[in-house]
């Protein structure tokens, strides 16, 4: 359980430096993360490298006992790059580009770009490799924030193109694939397909998903190439790229594999984040300052399964902050509070955003550790807190990593690409759904993994799959060789992979193990409200119904008062025919997850628990004072058991 923060010294006079690395030292901070917006300092001019500022830096830091991650700073490509290169800048969907002015003004397609990228991660990485304070490289930053992936650029249209061709291999059989016949949309070869924007009405859905599924592979290539300099002039350090909370556009199960990170790490600003998701307007209320319940948990699960185990928070919201609709300054506590809940979820670092408010350009409303005027903020004397806390303790100095839990989430992004692609209705959102799956499972008191379907899912005993939209054979497998009980929510098994129904229905190959059909879907105006009773409670369904038809040995578990099935089963598995009010949501895991044998402990509102190694803890996110749910043989090694708003406590059991 380490603490970090995110520094820029290049915004701030020498002078202040080696005060500013004491007294990150001297607050309990061990890692600082340098240089990821540093290009026109690192090279002003093309070619011309000035390495004297960051060689001091980087020795101050040092110096003082940190330990560093280093940025590669192709974020934000400086203007003489631009004017060699205009090329470079992005074009969006409507075919305009964007302008210099920012960052992240870069069009991850461009090859011109990609090579000055490869050039100055090389000449970082050479001088800068095996220094032994740098612990980490981060490659460029947030990938694909402020909406840069996709890009509709001539260097795009290129590489889909050669994509497509090494997917489809002949043109007939893309033709054949994508169902081209319709609407006479057959092309005569791979260079006469275009890019799926600027059509009359929706493209076809196999060419948006297969521009979704290159662009995924366009973004996970542009950090490869990073990485693969990286490797080679620093093989002793840890390779990760921060990304981003709720952010779905690219494939981060496809992103991370063969090795191209060691840690996944991801910047996590709950309460914006709250304020930015689709939540009901009550929650956001609710939880304005102190941030929804499941929110930074639901990514630290999801990023714990993509680092394979390892997991660091790089950015850490310390404050208020300027990007959400609104900005509300946290409830005292919350600061604190985040990093012990991401630690309780097994990261091995959570590092601030950022060191000192900075007073000028565009992040001047954005606060960190410190004031503009060097004074400690709230935050900054929560974190002070926090340290000192871990430091105090032998035992949360030395958690162990976390260990599988026992009901898993699978969380699917291909998933969410089609069903951005055919909503069908305007307020269904995959992702919202699984996290509604997720929610109710964090109130019962559950640990959850959040993993991909193609994960080895044997040691689970309960596997919720708020949705997957292509059920292929593999998945089947797996379902028959666990022992584990499995719930599938709607739409699951809705599509092939080439973006078609299934020719035996959905959901497709689910039927080999629960033998149904979805006959008709709709999706419901806020208006349309089908009820039904579950376990002696009722409820509607939300947006989306399907009308299913149990075969065979199914059974109908519950129904709508119009007759149709509600809930469908067989054996260990169960389908859900429709996306139900929360509560109902809760009742039917709270039920699997009995039958699985999985202890549940139904929390009151607001309150969660995260175990880890022999360590319980419990967050305060509710508005009101509450008792953890510590057993009388508790030993507390953080806090106590009564916990007001935006309080941590943790316990072993003796
Ligand atoms: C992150 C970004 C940082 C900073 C921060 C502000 O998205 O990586 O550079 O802009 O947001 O909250």
């Amino acid at each position: 359980m380490q603490l970090g923060v995110c520094y820029y010294p290049e915004q701030w006079p020498r002078s202040m430096w080696a005060d500013d690395a004491q007294r990150m030292a001297e607050l309990g901070i061990t890692h600082v993360r340098i240089a990821e917006f540093a290009w026109s300092r690192m090279e002003p001019r093309a070619g011309q490298y000035v390495w004297g500022w960051l060689d001091e830096a980087i020795e101050t830091l040092a110096g003082a006992g940190l330990k560093l991650v280093l940025g590669t700073p192709t974020a934000s490509p400086p203007k003489w790059l631009i004017d060699a290169h205009p090329d470079v800048l992005p074009v969006r969907a409507d075919g305009t580009r964007w302008n210099f002015g920012s960052r992240r003004h870069y069009d991850i397609s461009s090859e011109t770009y990609r090579r000055e990228c490869v050039r100055i991660v090389s000449a970082m990485a050479e001088r800068y490799g095996r220094h032994p304070s740098i612990v980490a490289w981060q490659t460029d930053n947030e990938l694909g924030c402020h909406d840069t992936v996709p890009s509709y650029s001539p260097a795009a249209l290129k590489r889909f193109q050669a994509w497509l061709e090494r997917r489809h291999e002949t043109v007939d059989r893309l033709n054949e694939a994508w169902g081209n016949v319709f609407w006479s949309m057959e092309y005569p070869s791979f260079d006469a397909i275009g890019l799926p924007n600027l059509t009359p009405t929706d493209a076809n859905p196999i060419h948006l998903l297969d521009f979704r599924r290159f662009m995924s592979d366009e973004v996970a290539s542009f950090h490869r190439e990073q990485i693969d300099v990286l490797r080679r002039f620093a093989p002793n350090a840890d390779m990760l790229h921060n990304f981003m909370g709720f952010f779905t556009t690219f494939d981060h199960y496809r992103f991370a594999a063969n090795k191209s990170i060691d840690v996944a790490a991801w910047d996590s600003y709950p309460i914006a984040r709250t304020e930015s998701i689709a939540l009901p307007e009550e929650q956001k209320a609710r939880y304005a300052r102190t941030s929804h319940p499941d929110v930074s948990a639901f990514d630290h699960d999801r990023y714990r399964g993509i680092g394979g185990g390892r997991f660091w928070v790089m950015e850490q919201q310390a404050g208020p902050v300027n990007w959400a609709p609104f900005n509300p300054v946290p409830a005292p506590g919350m600061v604190r509070l985040w990093a012990f809940e991401a630690f309780a979820h097994g990261a091995e670092l959570v590092s601030y955003f950022r060191w000192r408010q900075c007073p000028y350009a565009q992040e001047q409303m954005h606060s960190g550790l410190h004031l503009p005027n060097n004074e400690l903020s709230p935050g900054g004397i929560e974190v002070r807190r926090a340290a000192a806390e871990i430091a105090a303790s032998d035992v949360l100095k030395d958690l162990p990593a976390a260990a599988p839990a026992q009901v898993a989430v699978v969380f699917d992004y291909e998933t969410q690409w089609m069903f951005e692609i055919q909503r069908h209705g305007t307020a269904f959102d995959y992702q919202t759904l699984a996290f509604d799956y997720y929610e109710a499972l964090r109130e019962l008191g559950i640990d959850v993994d959040i993993v991909s379907a193609k994960a080895d899912l044997s040691g689970y005993k309960l596997v919720v799959v708020p949705s997957i939209a292509v059920i292929d054979d593999a998945l089947v497998r797996q379902i028959e060789s666990s022992s584990a009980q499995w719930v599938f929510g709607p739409r699951s098994g809705s599509k092939t992979g080439a973006f078609s129904i299934p020719g035996n229905l959905p959901p497709g190959a689910l039927q080999h193990v629960l033998p149904m059909q979805v006959l008709e879907v709709e999706s419901l105006r806020p208006t349309l409200q089908p009820s039904l009773w579950m376990s002696g409670e009722s409820g509607i369904a939300l947006h989306w119904r399907e009308h299913v038809r149990a075969n065979g040995e199914a059974q109908v578990e519950a129904r709508f008062a119009d007759g149709w099935p509600a809930i469908v089963s067989h054996g260990r598995v169960r389908y859900v025919a429709a996306w139900l009010t929360h509560s109902l949501h809760r009742t039917l895991l709270r039920q699997a997850a009995g039958d699985a044998g999985v202890a549940v402990q139904a929390l009151p509102e607001g309150l969660r628990t995260r175990r880890r190694g022999e360590v319980t803890f419990a967050f305060n996110f509710s508005a009101t004072t509450q008792y953890a749910p510590a057993p009388s043989n508790a030993r507390f090694v953080l806090g106590e058991a009564l916990l007001s708003t935006g309080d941590v406590c943790a316990w072993t059991e003796a």
